[in-house]
């Protein structure tokens, strides 16, 4: 499963970075609102900032919401920078321009996506990417892994390339059960990944490892 990180924020994106486990970053609008980051001028900027910063895809989102307004914005991203992915909303608009991307090569990932029927209509689009919200289903108490499953199951019965991209992730056991559910990707905050790390077990233990090596030296 690959490690991206959903944020727009610079030194989060090096931090992840530096941690030599990082493999793309997605963003949306809001991610980039929080960031102070406004106008198209200074968005296209920041997404060119991202891509110099981490080894892998930007996933850069378009604001249109009609077929024609996301060709025009999605060929701009698309042109910024090679390790761009236009990011399209799953409504039927977006699903002709993913089509449209798909067929000229240009890479894809399918956003907002909470069913599974969303998730096939992607993958029959040629999504690269389909980003099922699982976070945002547990908060309205549906359970969001159940999803990545059925996700798994039907892009595996039919050996359907998209990659599920297991999104609004938010907690470290978040990060491991996609993991063990074979989601391709996942996208989560920075604490996500780094809680992966954390055990008492190895804090004890690498303490009482450079106790012993101190008594002899
Ligand atoms: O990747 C999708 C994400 O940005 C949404 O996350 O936490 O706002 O539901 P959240």
């Amino acid at each position: 499963m690959k490690f991206f990180i959903d944020t727009a924020n610079l030194d989060q994106i090096k931090e992840a970075q530096d941690l030599g486990v990082l493999e793309g970053v997605t963003t949306n609008p809001s991610l980039m609102a929080k960031e102070g980051i406004t106008g198209e001028a200074n968005i296209l900027k920041h997404y060119v900032d991202i891509c110099n910063i981490v080894d892998g895809d930007v996933s850069a989102e378009v604001i249109s919401t009609d077929f024609e307004g996301m060709v025009k914005e999605g060929e701009v991203l698309a042109a910024l920078h090679s390790q761009i992915v236009v990011k399209l909303p799953m409504i039927k608009d977006g699903v002709k321009a993913c089509k449209y991307f798909s067929s000229k090569g240009i890479r894809t990932n399918i956003t907002l996506v909470f069913s599974v029927g969303q998730a096939l209509l992607a993958a029959k689009a040629g999504a690269t990417y389909v980003s099922p919200f699982i976070g945002r289903l547990d908060d309205i108490s549906t359970d969001g892994l159940n999803l990545i499953a059925e996700i798994r199951q039907v892009y595996d019965n039919y050996a359907f390339d998209t990659e599920i991209l297991a999104a609004s992730v938010r907690h470290t056991m978040h990060v491991i059960d996609c993991a063990k559910l074979g989601a391709d990707v996942m996208t989560g905050p920075l604490s996500s990944i780094e809680g992966l790390l954390k055990h008492p077990l190895t804090d004890i233990g690498l303490s009482k490892f450079l106790a012993d090596y101190n008594k002899g030296n």
